[in-house]
């Protein structure tokens, strides 16, 4: 008897999960276009030097990459497969900043480059990404 509750149990949750995951697809492009973010972002404890580079993402990346570089109507999340290390290594970083970035992989338009944000910067907005990816099993 307590066996067919269970069982009972973990299809009915299996349903309401799936029915969550079903309904929340579409809802995530809206809420891009209403001004959040695209992606759920699990945020770790960060080191010290992601803790700066997020202070200088917040100012500088966050219009267009979102909090968390979860992704905004204007911009892609940076924690995305996409930008793991081996398709998008730390120069990627650098270049985007310095250069900005022709679109290619999305649809938002080109990325202008930064002004005012140095080389030390970009190096701790790196180490800033690089743990929230790997905190979001991408590595
Ligand atoms: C005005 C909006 C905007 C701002 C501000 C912005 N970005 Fe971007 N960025 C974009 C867009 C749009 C793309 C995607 C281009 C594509 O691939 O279609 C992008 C792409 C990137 C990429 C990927 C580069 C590549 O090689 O594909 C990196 C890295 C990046 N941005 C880092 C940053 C950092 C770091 C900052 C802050 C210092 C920043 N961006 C500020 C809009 C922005």
């Amino acid at each position: 008897m307590r066996g067919v509750v269970l069982i009972a149990g973990v299809a009915v949750l299996a349903l309401i999960g799936f029915g969550a995951w079903w309904m929340y697809w579409p809802h995530q492009m809206d809420g891009a276009s209403a001004g959040g973010p695209m992606v759920d972002v699990v945020v770790p404890d960060l080191s010290a030097q992601a803790r700066r580079g997020e202070a200088v993402f917040n100012e500088n990346c966050a219009t267009c990459h979102g909090r968390n570089a979860a992704g905004s109507e204007q911009g892609p999340p940076l924690v995305h497969r996409i930008y793991e290390p081996s398709h998008h290594g730390d120069g990627a970083f650098y270049r985007a900043v310095g250069l900005g970035v022709r679109a290619h992989h999305w649809r938002f338009g080109d990325m202008a480059a930064v002004d005012g944000v140095s080389e030390r910067d970009v190096a701790h907005i790196v180490r800033y990404i690089r743990e929230l990816q790997r905190a979001n099993g991408i590595f």
